[in-house]
């Protein structure tokens, strides 16, 4: 912030990142990861966005390397990265150095709660370098992401 309340948006766009598995999302088990398709996630994070004004651009991969090209990407393309890391969430220590180097807000989203799970789930090598975390309410948790970054950036809704 510069200081004079109005807010420093360099680009105008969001980077949401989508971990491994997270493309089966609608046929994975469900009931644990609800019915919801990544494709429906992405379009009501991107309508969310659009409501303070700021575009939303999306990259699932089950690749660590490829999220981790994306984050470097997004230090030069993107004001805030919302990240669902799937299980690399758990262990991808690439990926925790990489949005460590990434400047503005991240938000760590899980669908389930995974303090109720696996005690393996219990850790997050993401959570360190993450500006704050949103578990366990399924597909709405990336909209309230979403409002959470807007609220972050200072942004405001137009709509
Ligand atoms: C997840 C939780 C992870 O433990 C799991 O490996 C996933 C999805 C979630 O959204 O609840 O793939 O990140």
């Amino acid at each position: 912030m510069s200081g004079t309340g109005v807010p420093q948006l360099q680009h105008g766009r969001l980077r949401l990142l989508s971990g491994p598995n997270l493309n089966l999302l609608g046929e994975r088990e469900p009931a644990v990861y609800g019915t919801t398709t990544l494709a429906q996630i992405v379009e009501e994070a991107a309508a969310e966005a659009a409501r303070y004004g700021v575009d939303l651009d999306h990259v699932q991969s089950n690749h660590e390397g490829v999220l981790i090209d994306a984050v470097h990407a997004a230090r030069s393309e993107v004001d805030a990265v919302v990240i669902n890391p799937g299980a690399f969430t758990h262990y991808a220590w690439g990926l925790h150095d990489a949005l460590a180097a990434f400047d503005g807000p991240i938000l760590e989203v899980h669908l389930s709660n995974p303090q109720r799970r696996e005690a393996w789930r219990h850790t997050s090598v993401v959570a360190p370098v993450a500006t704050g975390t949103i578990s366990g309410l399924g597909a709405a948790g990336y909209v309230l992401a979403v409002r959470a970054v807007a609220g972050l950036l200072g942004l405001a809704e137009e709509t």
